[in-house]
């Protein structure tokens, strides 16, 4: 059945290019894209900052404690046309991309408390529609119904290489050794933790884009998402 406005679940590994999809996608069909990845970055961010760390350890009751005061928002940059997030007031976009974050994102993402305020704020933004969102647990855990589900994947070669040009262009220097550590890592915890764990869902349809263009990632998304929509 053909419905108005749908939603639409990209969920896969990290650095496969879902965000880009997603905003690609979202700009096409006129929807809200969100990056689920951001809101998990932002509460990593509050936790580094507040000291919840130590020697690579987080202190869960401080953290969960401390959950009730993080407000976090998108607020769309009008040069970029993109929504960038906001943590209790500051906008937060450029440090949260930042390997500091990075070294830390998947160790916040397994806390059961941390995902299910997560999970209330992704379904409250996705309540009526209209809406691309990407992460890790998309498809299975925050929109279940979802009209279409994408599974991104690409290589580990090209994941590394993409990622690892775009911090280099931030000014970040960091060795491609160090990138693919991280994203293996993070892969590693993503896909193997007890609460929501990355999986593909047997409705969802996957797209590999090691060899493909972003134009032409998007035209495949775009095609997939026609068929479903009343235009
Ligand atoms: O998409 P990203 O690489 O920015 O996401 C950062 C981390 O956040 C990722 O390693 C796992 C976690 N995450 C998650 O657990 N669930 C989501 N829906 C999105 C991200």
């Amino acid at each position: 059945m053909k419905s108005k406005k749908i939603t639409i679940a990209i969920d896969g590994f990290s650095s496969c290019g879902k965000s880009t999809l997603a905003k690609d996608l979202a700009k096409k069909l006129g929807y809200i894209f969100i990056d689920s990845g951001a809101m998990y970055r932002a509460v990593s961010l509050y936790t580094l900052n507040n000291n919840y760390i130590k020697n690579g350890i987080i202190d869960e009751p401080a953290l969960i404690e401390s959950l009730k005061d993080i407000e976090l928002y998108f607020e769309l940059n009008s040069t970029t046309n993109s929504p960038e997030i906001i943590l209790n007031g500051v906008n937060t976009e450029t440090e949260i991309r930042t390997p500091r974050v990075a070294e830390v994102v998947s160790k916040v993402a397994v806390i059961k408390e941390v995902r299910e305020k997560l999970v209330l704020e992704q379904r409250k933004i996705g309540i009526h529609g209209g809406l691309v969102m990407d992460g890790r647990d998309i498809g299975s855990v925050v929109f279940p119904n979802a009209e279409l589900k994408l599974f991104i994947t690409a290589s580990t070669d090209v994941r590394v290489e993409r990622r690892h040009k775009e911090l280099i262009s931030k000014g970040i220097d960091i060795s491609k050794y160090d990138v693919k550590f991280n994203l293996e890592e993070r892969d590693l915890i993503d896909s193997t933790r007890k609460e929501s764990p990355l999986i593909k869902t047997g409705d969802a349809i996957i797209i590999d884009n090691t060899k493909l263009t972003r134009e032409e990632q998007l035209n495949e998304a775009f095609n997939l998402a026609k068929s479903l929509i009343i235009l």
